[in-house]
């Protein structure tokens, strides 16, 4: 089928990637220019493992387009997925004026009917505000628009895999022709048939996904439900995690025991610095602000967005607790992406810690795989290197703030070696608090508890 995806971001570039992949013929645009430059020079933007062999393998097999006439990308296809972005305002509301131009462009430039798929998270009752728009800037031309709601459930870092093998898709429709284009689109995913870039030598067996096909509004409720579970799974752990260091009990053991329920599950109960990125914390605020503007009490996520908050706070108590004095103290980060495996710091929790450090003057020196160069576009003052034992070095103290498995393999007794006071605080629980005492480190993190390791070591014995 022909499809145009709008908005090269980062769930347009796995979209249409993704799609082209399964046998599509997609055109992907976008009006930034320099960054369709880029990618129709095979340059992809943003770093997400495996993006680049399935956008390369798409645009050399003719499946895949990239170009900056939008008019002529939605004249070519018959489904057209909004990929654009919809950031936070001030309030938390979703700023949806991308998703309003977009529309309006779509109603100027198509010549004849289409189905328009929501991708972008938006609020719901977005699909009944875009199908509205789309009639109106439309009507000369007396084309009927279709809409459809067909939420992303992908994660940066894992976005390629998620598509490929996801859990469910979603798909809100208002008629039976939507329903039955979207099952077409997807049918080589659910079915198996599509080149893996992951496994190319064939993919482990798995369940087929569910194909849910439901009402617009439903589907935007889905993925905002979804992304707020989540942010509220991470807040309880974290609570969890501060009560286990009052009471004595070790936050990875109960976690670990909750998640063997399956009511419960395993996953999203890691606790350490909380959420960052551009989905978990913008989403759960759109739909606070969603839930007061219809009348609707949901404390329970202002909760949960408070704990989140306080993480930063709870790692700042631990950092005067054991400099006393932060002034002029050398501190080392490691990490500084919201997450391993992505160069994304839009509301990365270390941008915050950044932020309070320099604010009572300590002296940064950080390093991350993928992330500097974006973190020294916003904090030009700090130092960066790409060796954490250079950022170790003279540290009064080292911060994990990320947990990427490249500084779990360091070689920790140089590290040790190379801090003038070696003392941890792994806000991420990335490191194990008995190995690092033992090593002869001051170690912090959160929710378990301190190891003394000269008593452990004696009684080992
Ligand atoms: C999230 C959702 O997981 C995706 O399903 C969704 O499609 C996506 O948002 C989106 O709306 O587009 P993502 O933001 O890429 O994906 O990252 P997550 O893996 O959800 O992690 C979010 C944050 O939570 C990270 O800062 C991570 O460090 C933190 N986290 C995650 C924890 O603190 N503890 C955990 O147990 C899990």
């Amino acid at each position: 089928m022909k499809l145009v995806v709008i908005g090269c971001g980062y769930v347009g570039l796995v979209t249409g990637g993704c799609l082209a992949a399964a046998g599509h013929d997609v055109v992907a645009t976008d009006n930034d220019s320099g960054k369709i430059a880029s990618l129709q020079a095979g340059r992809i933007p943003i770093y997400e493992p495996h993006l680049d062999e399935v956008i390369a393998s798409a645009q050399n097999a003719g499946r895949l387009r990239f170009t900056t006439d939008t008019g002529e990308a939605i004249r070519s296809g018959e489904v057209i997925f909004i990929c654009v972005g919809t950031p936070p305002r001030e309030t938390g509301e979703a700023d949806l004026s991308a998703i309003d131009n977009v529309a309006r462009l779509i109603a100027m430039e198509a010549r004849s009917p289409k189905l328009v798929v929501e991708k972008s998270t938006v609020p719901a009752q977005t699909g009944q505000k875009l199908r509205r728009a789309l009639n109106v800037y439309g009507r000369s031309s007396g084309l009927q628009f279709d809409v459809a709601s067909n939420p992303e459930f992908l994660r940066e870092g894992t976005g390629v895999g998620d598509f490929f093998h996801p859990d469910r898709i979603v798909v809100g429709v208002e008629t039976p022709e939507a329903d039955r284009q979207l099952r077409e689109i997807y049918e080589p995913i659910v079915g198996g048939r599509f080149d893996c870039a992951l496994h190319p030598h064939g993919c482990p067996a798995s369940p087929d996904p569910e194909f849910l096909v439901t009402t617009i509004p439903s589907a935007e409720l889905i993925k905002h439900a979804s992304n707020s579970f989540l942010a509220m799974k991470i807040s309880y752990a974290n609570v969890i995690a501060d009560l286990c260091e009052r009471l004595g009990g070790n936050v990875e053991e109960v976690t670990r025991a909750m998640g063997l329920d399956p009511r419960i599950g395993r996953q999203f109960l890691n606790a350490g610095l909380g959420f960052g990125g551009f989905c978990l914390p913008k989403d759960i605020q759109a739909f606070i602000h969603l839930a007061d503007q219809v009348g609707v009490d949901f404390s329970l996520l202002k909760e949960a967005e408070r704990v989140n908050r306080q993480r930063i706070d709870r790692l700042m108590e631990k950092i005067r607790h054991h400099l006393w004095v932060v002034k002029d103290k050398q501190v080392g980060l490691l990490g500084l992406a919201f997450k391993p495996f992505t160069d994304d710091i839009r509301l990365a929790p270390a941008l915050d810690v950044i932020r309070q450090l320099r604010a009572e003057g300590a002296k940064l020196r950080a390093t991350d795989p993928e992330a500097m160069e974006r973190t020294r576009a916003i904090f030009p003052e700090i130092a960066y290197s790409g060796d954490p034992y250079e950022v170790a070095r003279g540290a009064d103290a080292l911060l994990v703030l990320t947990e990427w498995p490249q500084f779990k393999q360091l070689d920790w007794g140089r590290i040790h070696r190379e801090m003038a006071r070696p003392l941890i605080l792994d806000a991420r629980n990335m490191l194990d608090p008995l190995t690092m005492r033992l090593q002869g480190f001051e170690y912090d993190s959160f929710g378990r508890p301190a190891v003394d390791a000269s008593v452990t070591a004696e009684s080992a014995r």
